[in-house]
């Protein structure tokens, strides 16, 4: 039967000049340094095909309206066949995505595999984490409940603060005053139309410069050799049953999660009534944090540094050394990044609620700065107004 196929397809087409670039793609050596962390470059790309097709499952049912998107997906979550199963892989792949991409930034910035000659690579890397950062805003606001709507209030208003554009921004997102139905809208042709083929286009583009210009090694800059066969680690079998087996336990955490740990639909969106401490998903949360210690322009100003230093980082750091031990300030300056994302992100998180620590208990104001608990309905010191 194989042979019959192969036959009827080498009477039609040009088999062999396919057949051959594709085999030295899959024969190709990669460096001896290819390890276990050199997997979640692929396992982003499953996540992201993990959500176009529970996306599509989801499509089904939801409608993009105010007056039917709640109950659409309460729809999906209680009646659907399997529904309340996809809509919880989409909504634990959406977190996990940005958990992986971000761990993938992360081992490609210690390996140093961002310098020349990777560094567009590295520039289109920022641009796909960015999108998918994005992709949790739009989406997020989707099932229109009160703790999305009102982070999307909060975070359109964080877009309306940048100086000259920033209203302009907001309106566009917002397609009006406040947050409605035409917010609805766009984010629904945002989330699933223009950013799923975006995404996919420059997902096509770094995936093309990897293959093109090889995985980095641990070398020097200027001193890399390419690799002959039967120097390094072949892609296939060796790397592809690695990727194999972090595919089946990333799976694996996928459902587990969706089902024991499952997402909550909570209230439906009511604009006239604003909840207790809006918090935005906790990807957004350091961001967040910084801008309450700042004046507005300020905090806007040093948030978008962020990006600004991802997108320049591989045209900064200019030594020639890969190893992180090789090159301490960039090592120091992104371990400095990561603990002020982790301590921010903390700080965010414990802000305006009531813990108790070692039997006592503290009311954290909104900076995140512990008080003993206030006798109940007293005011917190440090609290907006
Ligand atoms: C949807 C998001 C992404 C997908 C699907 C993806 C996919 C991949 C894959 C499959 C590889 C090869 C295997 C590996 O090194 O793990 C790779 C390499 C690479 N990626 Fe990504 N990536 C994404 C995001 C990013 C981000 C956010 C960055 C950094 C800002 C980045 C920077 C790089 C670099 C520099 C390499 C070359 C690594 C080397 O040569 O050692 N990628 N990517």
């Amino acid at each position: 039967m194989k042979h019959l196929m192969v036959r009827w397809l080498r009477e039609r087409f040009d088999v062999e000049s396919i057949r051959g670039p594709l085999k030295h793609q899959i024969e190709k050596p990669l460096p001896k340094n290819i390890g276990w962390f050199h997997t979640l470059g692929s396992m982003s790309l499953f996540l992201f095909v993990s959500q176009v097709l529970t996306g599509i499952l989801l499509l089904v049912y939801y409608r993009p309206t105010v007056n039917e998107a709640f109950g659409s997906v309460k729809f999906i979550m209680t009646e659907a066949y399997v529904g309340w199963l996809y809509r919880q892989i989409h909504a634990w792949g959406a977190n996990l995505m940005v958990l992986i991409v971000f761990l993938h930034m992360l081992r490609t910035f210690i390996t140093g595999s961002f310098k020349k000659p990777r560094e567009l690579t590295w520039v289109f890397g920022v641009v796909l984490f960015l999108l998918t950062l994005v992709f949790g805003f739009t989406g997020y606001l989707l099932p229109w409940n009160q703790l999305a709507y009102w982070a999307t209030t909060v975070g359109t208003e964080v877009a309306g603060s940048i100086p000259w554009i920033g209203e302009w921004i907001k309106t566009l997102l917002r397609g009006g005053d406040s947050v409605a139905g035409e917010t609805l809208s766009r984010f629904f042709v945002l989330h699933v139309i223009i950013l799923p083929w975006t995404m996919f286009a420059v997902i096509v583009i770094h995936l093309f410069l990897v293959r093109f210009q090889g995985i980095a090694t641990m070398d020097r800059v200027g001193a890399e050799k390419e690799i002959k066969k039967g120097e390094g680690t072949p892609f296939f079998p060796h790397h592809m049953l690695k990727e194999g087996v972090v595919f089946f336990i990333l799976l694996g955490v996928l459902i587990t999660l969706a089902i024991l740990a499952p997402f909550d639909l909570g209230e439906k969106a009511d604009p006239l009534q604003t909840p207790h401490a809006i918090k935005p998903e906790w990807y957004f949360l350091p961001m967040y944090q910084v801008l309450k210690y700042f004046p507005k322009l300020v905090g806007i100003f040093i948030v978008s540094l962020a990006p600004l230093f991802l997108f320049l980082w591989p045209f900064l750091d200019k030594t020639k050394e890969r190893h992180p031990l090789k090159r301490p300030i960039s090592t120091a300056i992104g371990a400095l990044a990561l603990l002020s994302l982790l301590v921010f992100g903390m700080m965010a998180h414990l802000s305006e609620t009531k813990r108790e620590f070692f039997g006592r208990t503290y009311q954290f104001d909104i900076y995140g700065i512990p008080h003993p608990a206030a006798a109940e309905g007293g005011e917190l010191p440090g609290n907006r107004p």
